[in-house]
């Protein structure tokens, strides 16, 4: 008997999620629970952390899981690590839905970093606008460098005070369109955008946007995740799993 574990909080895991819908199989969708209102799924949900490895193993096992995808965004690396592990400790097959990262076209200005430190090095000293389009758990990489004022797009209000003294809160929830975001970047007046290489279409617009407007990017590369089946599309996830 087939029992999916979607592991979501994407885009590309909504679409899963209808698809497997669509076609009966029986699966649970889980969300870590890091926004107040998940978007509402046609699946059974689940919210909050298995407890690392071993509790991913554990809940495999109560469940009745058959097949686990792991459809996280691609710097929920840590997630995508214990479920790697766990399916690997349980003998259960996993595949992950993954999107290509962005690749850089004709016009556009992006220097690509490793990480967070290497992104916060590279606005450099004197003051900038940056549009910091990197959700709400990283910040604080970026308290270290005062001086710029950012603008940042949340998903949730901050409930607690923010650690820049400079910033300012966008909240929305994607997809985004390229006019609303060129709109944005010229009333802020960002100078410089810095963002996760998620790649995907629905965080897309931005990089459009500072392409239209000759803006540089600092793109921060994807975390390493191990070895694991992956496919690109909805379909080949079906397709996988027999459907
Ligand atoms: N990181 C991003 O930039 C980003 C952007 C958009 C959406 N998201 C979504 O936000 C969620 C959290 O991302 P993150 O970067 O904080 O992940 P993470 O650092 O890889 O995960 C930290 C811990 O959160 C729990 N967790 C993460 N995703 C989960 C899920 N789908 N279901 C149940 N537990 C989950 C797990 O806790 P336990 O060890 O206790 O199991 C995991 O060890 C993910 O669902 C991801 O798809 C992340």
């Amino acid at each position: 008997m087939t029992r999916v574990l979607l592991l979501g909080g994407t885009t590309e895991a909504a679409a899963m999620a209808r698809a497997l819908a669509e076609a009966g199989v029986d699966a649970v969708y889980s969300y870590a629970g890091r926004t107040e209102a998940p978007v509402a799924q046609p699946l059974p949900v689940r919210v909050g952390g298995f407890g690392g490895v071993a509790g991913l193993a554990a809940y495999l096992k109560a469940e009745g899981i058959s097949h686990v995808i792991d459809a996280t965004h691609p710097f929920a690396a840590q997630m995508s690590r214990n479920a790697v592990e766990a399916c690997a400790e349980v003998g259960f097959p996993l595949i992950a839905l993954e999107r290509e990262p962005w690749q850089a076209g004709e016009g556009d200005r992006w220097t690509h970093v490793p990480d967070l430190a290497a992104a916060v090095a590279a606005l450099g000293e004197a003051p900038r606008r940056v549009f910091l389009a990197i959700g709400r758990q990283n910040l604080s990489a970026f308290a270290g460098a005062p001086q710029h004022h950012y603008l940042l797009r949340l998903v949730d209000p901050p409930i607690e005070p923010l650690p820049l003294p400079h910033a300012e809160a966008v909240i929305a929830r994607g997809p985004f369109e390229v006019a609303g975001d060129l709109a944005l970047l010229k009333d802020r007046r960002i100078e410089v955008i810095v963002a996760k290489n998620a790649g995907g279409a629905g965080a897309e617009a931005k990089l459009v946007a500072a392409r239209e407007l000759k803006l540089p990017v600092v793109l921060i590369d994807r975390p390493l995740v191990p070895e694991r089946r992956v496919a690109r599309t909805v379909g080949e996830v079906m397709g996988w799993l027999g459907r």
